[in-house]
């Protein structure tokens, strides 16, 4: 499915849970066979959303087709599906009527709300790749440059990506209208948490406060809960099924944290060219990661690479800083937090009143998810 970032519903990883062909035997298709149909039926709702409203616009205001272009680029360069999969897995592990057809807008508008969270992302991590392509706001600011516009290319991109940001969230809430009850209740938490724990990750970054705690809860608040924990309880409150709640929230909550965990590895020891992102960012911006703030703590010398760059670490230290982490034990560390944090989400799966064959699939989801390089 993706240019940059495998669909993490894909048959790829090596996990133990592999092990077990599990068959969901009311409908007679694997799990990931329903999943998979679901998703593709969410990715023609998210399709089909962008080329009505495209339509309308070029009737009406053709000169606005960029706006779209920066969501539809967004969309067509790939990345993983994560939280639609969540979602659908949710809502089929609850054991949702694989025919019901609202849940591809559910699962279509968590796509879109994410599309959103990264156009806004890039802007204020300054980032120039994303998903293997030039960031939105760079190529609205190079649109600007290359007509000759009036004014500061740089504000012109940034705007009309904020822009492009609200609309895709607006088209969220559109592709979410047949939704009701808990299901909107948890979709506002899966907003507001997202927003409060990106301002949370700029804050600390500001702060240069290294507290592995607090890292720890952004990372959560940023990412971990709006990518897994809130979209799979969506997918099973749609299905009517709160008594899931609490074991879908252990789950989420660690496997949430794990992914973005990864995610921030990823960052700090990985290649553009499989990322689809620039590495080294986080460094750049003295993210305040648990990676960092963990080696912060633990070494001067780290404090020292942090402290002298110009606003950030020096394109020149970041090797460095990359050997010191890697010296002082930091990576490991934080793979072993991983590796526990895998354990505990799969626990919670035994005491999940799912069908085996769904057990099995969550646990092969949480390894890919942990243990991807993209
Ligand atoms: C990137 O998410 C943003 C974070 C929350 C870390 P993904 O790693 O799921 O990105 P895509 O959707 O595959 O591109
Ligand atoms: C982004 O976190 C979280 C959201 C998009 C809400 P990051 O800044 O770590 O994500 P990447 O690394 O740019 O994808
Ligand atoms: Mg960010
Ligand atoms: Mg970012
Ligand atoms: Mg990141």
């Amino acid at each position: 499915m993706s240019t940059a970032g495998r669909s993490v519903t894909e048959n790829t990883a090596t996990t133990a849970a592999q092990g077990a062909v599990a068959t969901d035997t009311t409908a007679g298709a694997t799990p990931r066979e329903l999943r998979e149909r679901l998703l593709d039926d969410a990715e023609r709702a998210i399709g089909g959303l962008l080329d009505r409203e495209t339509e309308r616009w070029r009737a009406e205001a053709p000169q606005s087709l960029a706006l779209f272009d920066g969501i539809r680029d967004l969309v067509t360069a790939g990345g993983k599906r994560l939280r639609p999969a969540f979602c659908v897995s949710g809502f089929l592990a609850a054991g949702g009527d694989p025919a019901e057809p609202v849940l591809p807008g559910l699962a279509a508008a968590l796509e879109l709300m994410h599309v959103s969270a990264l156009l806004h992302d890039d802007i204020f991590d300054e980032a120039d790749l994303r998903r293997g392509r030039p960031t939105s706001h760079l190529v609205q600011a190079e649109r600007h440059r290359a007509a000759g516009w009036r004014g500061s290319s740089q504000r012109f991109g940034e705007s009309v990506a904020i822009l492009a940001g609200d609309l895709a969230a607006v088209y969220a809430d559109q592709a979410l209208r047949d939704a009701r009850g808990p299901v909107l209740d948890e979709w506002s938490l899966l907003r507001s948490e997202m927003m409060v724990g990106q301002f949370m990750d700029l804050s600390i970054a500001a702060e240069y406060n290294p507290d592995p705690e607090l890292s720890r809860r952004v990372a959560l608040y940023k990412s971990g809960r709006y990518s897994i924990h809130r979209p799979l309880n969506i997918g099973a409150l749609f299905a009517g099924r709160e008594d899931l709640a609490e074991p879908f929230e252990v789950y989420g909550r660690a496997l949430g944290e794990a992914f973005q965990l990864r995610d921030d590895l990823i960052d700090a020891f990985g290649e553009d060219s499989v990322t689809g992102k620039t590495a080294g960012l986080d460094f750049a911006q003295h993210k305040m990661t648990l990676l960092l703030g963990l080696a912060m703590q633990s070494d001067e010398r780290v404090r020292e690479l942090v402290r002298r760059g110009e606003g950030g670490v020096d394109r020149s230290d970041v090797a460095e800083l990359r050997r010191l982490i890697v010296d002082a034990g930091i990576r490991d560390q934080v793979e072993k937090h991983i590796d526990e944090l895998v354990l505990t989400a799969v626990a919670a799966l035994d005491t999940a009143d799912v069908s085996e064959a769904w057990r099995s699939e969550l646990t092969v989801m949480a390894h890919r998810v942990a243990y991807r390089d993209s």
